[in-house]
């Protein structure tokens, strides 16, 4: 009933309108002069029902864009009059009549502040502007949709509820009408949703999770597998922010691409962080970021593939030594209650700690004890962990085969490079001679500074997506930066 009620209250504001709206109303004036002298005029207007009117106007007239929309996604026509408007708005093209998705209509994912609900409209349940901000904003005694979300499509909230779905904002904090596709997709029908509205929003991929695009080399991985998959993503959205070393090697022509991860962005805590801790003590040598760990099955499986755990296993029989003595933190390989750590080469006891999964502070604050990052991982499109490290001044000590953040490596400058076990120690050696001293060569934080960031890499990604596809996007106001958010 609620959604009948909303798709006349839509139709009658757009028939108001719109051209044809004014047509029909000198209509309307023209049948009530020629029935005045047999029917007195407020009959008349009993008669007429909004029903009768929009029947009579759509037989009449049949304007395009009524019957554009099936009848069936007319149904999920926004059901507050802000959506209405900016529907009206849009429908310079008739193509652009607003629809929802049918398996999306009823998902009560707009914000309504403290709590949710279907639509705008739907949030205040009798109580009013209090209960209408989040999405939506009280306006003429109703609750609307947000002002600040006019750029963006209204189902744009409910499409990125879905994990593969990002969101990006700009540099004010507002959404724009772009969605990141992360991973591949979950639900069954995210495909069908991404299909549905690719016209309407600019969706384009962003390697994050595991190799995304490409197929997963992790046997524990539960993606989607297979080659066919692959060629699948790699040529489904109309751009990509990946980190290949050699995109044309995989993209077909006419996909635009951008080198470009998650972990470009968001270094400020980071460098905030490290600048408050500038004076603290370095105890560790490195740090190793474990993700979370499968510290039940003692670090094997899904997470210590990614992290490449059996070869830290290895790397610690040299690394603790005596030719070396290497101190360390191995985070998140301590189950949860802290009471069992995946095993670790005896010899190791007393110069390597174990924590269990830290949040984010707890984890800078190792890291600001420690003198680099180790990253020996290879299955890691985006390692957030080496610009986390970077922006307060580590060095990385990284694996040369990483899929991703290999571009963050400039040996002697931002840390050093091994291939494999015959290669480490000399690369082991040359880090912990470095940063063992007072005068470490590295400049790390410099580097992404210079390079990476919201303020570079936000600049990048909006130059970018203004020159391939600026004609179907408006951006708010003053938007000088684009930031992937929510990951
Ligand atoms: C949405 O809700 C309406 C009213 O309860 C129902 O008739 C319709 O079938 C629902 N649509 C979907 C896709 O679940
Ligand atoms: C490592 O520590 C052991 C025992 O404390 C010591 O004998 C050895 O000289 C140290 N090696 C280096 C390279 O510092
Ligand atoms: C771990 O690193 C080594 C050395 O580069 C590599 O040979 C191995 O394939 C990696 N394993 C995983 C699971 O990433």
């Amino acid at each position: 009933m609620v959604e009948i009620a909303s798709t006349k209250r839509y139709s009658e504001c757009k028939l108001l309108l719109s051209w044809p709206g004014f047509i029909f109303l000198v209509r309307f004036a023209t049948i009530c002069l020629t029935l005045a002298s047999l029917v007195l005029f407020g009959d008349l207007q009993k008669s007429l029902s909004g029903h009768q009117i929009r029947a009579a106007f759509n037989e009449n007239d049949s304007p395009q864009t009524q019957n554009a929309v099936p009848s069936t996604q007319r149904d999920a026509v926004p059901s507050n009059e802000e959506e209405g408007r900016a529907a009206v708005h849009h429908a310079s093209s008739p193509k652009h009549y607003y629809k929802s998705y049918p398996g999306l209509a009823n998902e009560t994912s707009i914000a309504c502040g403290g709590h949710k609900a279907t639509s705008c409209d739907q949030c205040p349940q009798g109580h009013g502007a209090s209960w209408c901000n989040g999405d939506c904003e009280w306006s003429h005694g109703a609750c609307a949709r947000s002002s600040k979300l006019e750029h963006i499509h209204p189902d744009y909230f409910r499409i990125i509820q879905r994990y593969a779905f990002q969101p990006v904002k700009n540099n004010n904090g507002e959404y724009v009408n772009i969605i990141l596709v992360r991973s591949p997709f979950r639900e069954v029908d995210d495909e069908d949703v991404y299909l549905f509205y690719k016209d309407d929003i600019i969706f384009l991929g962003i390697s994050s999770f595991e190799s995304f695009p490409l197929e997963s080399p992790n046997p524990y991985s539960h993606s989607d597998r297979g080659k066919i998959m692959e060629e699948k993503y790699l040529n489904l959205f109309p751009g990509f922010l990946h980190m290949m070393r050699d995109p044309e090697d995989h993209f077909p022509q006419n996909v635009e691409r951008i080198l470009m991860s998650q972990s470009d962005f968001m270094l400020d805590a980071p460098e905030k962080f490290g600048q408050e801790h500038a004076n603290d003590e370095k105890i560790y040598d490195f740090v190793y970021s474990g993700g979370d760990q499968d510290v039940e099955t003692d670090c094997v499986g899904w997470a210590s593939y990614n992290k490449n755990f059996s070869f830290v296993r290895d790397a610690l029989e040299v690394m603790c030594s005596s030719e070396f003595n290497v101190t360390g933190v191995l985070v998140a390989n301590k189950n949860k209650d802290g009471t069992k750590a995946c095993t670790i080469p005896a010899i190791c006891h007393g110069k390597i700690v174990q924590t269990t999964f830290l949040g984010q502070k707890e984890f800078f604050g190792y890291l600001a004890k420690a003198r680099w990052a180790f990253l020996p991982q290879v299955c890691d499109a985006s390692p957030r962990v080496s610009t986390q490290a970077m922006a307060m001044n580590l060095p990385l000590l990284m694996n040369r085969n990483i899929m991703g953040g290999w571009k963050y490596l400039v040996p002697g400058q931002t840390g050093e490079f091994f291939h494999d076990m015959s290669d480490f120690k000399d690369s082991l050696r040359i880090i912990l001679d470095n940063t063992r001293g007072e005068n470490s060569p590295y400049k790390p934080l410099e580097f992404v500074k210079d390079n990476y960031g919201n303020a570079n890499s936000g600049k990048r990604l909006f130059e970018f997506v203004k020159k391939h596809w600026g004609n179907r996007i408006k951006f708010p106001e003053g938007t000088s930066e684009l930031l992937p958010t929510g990951a």
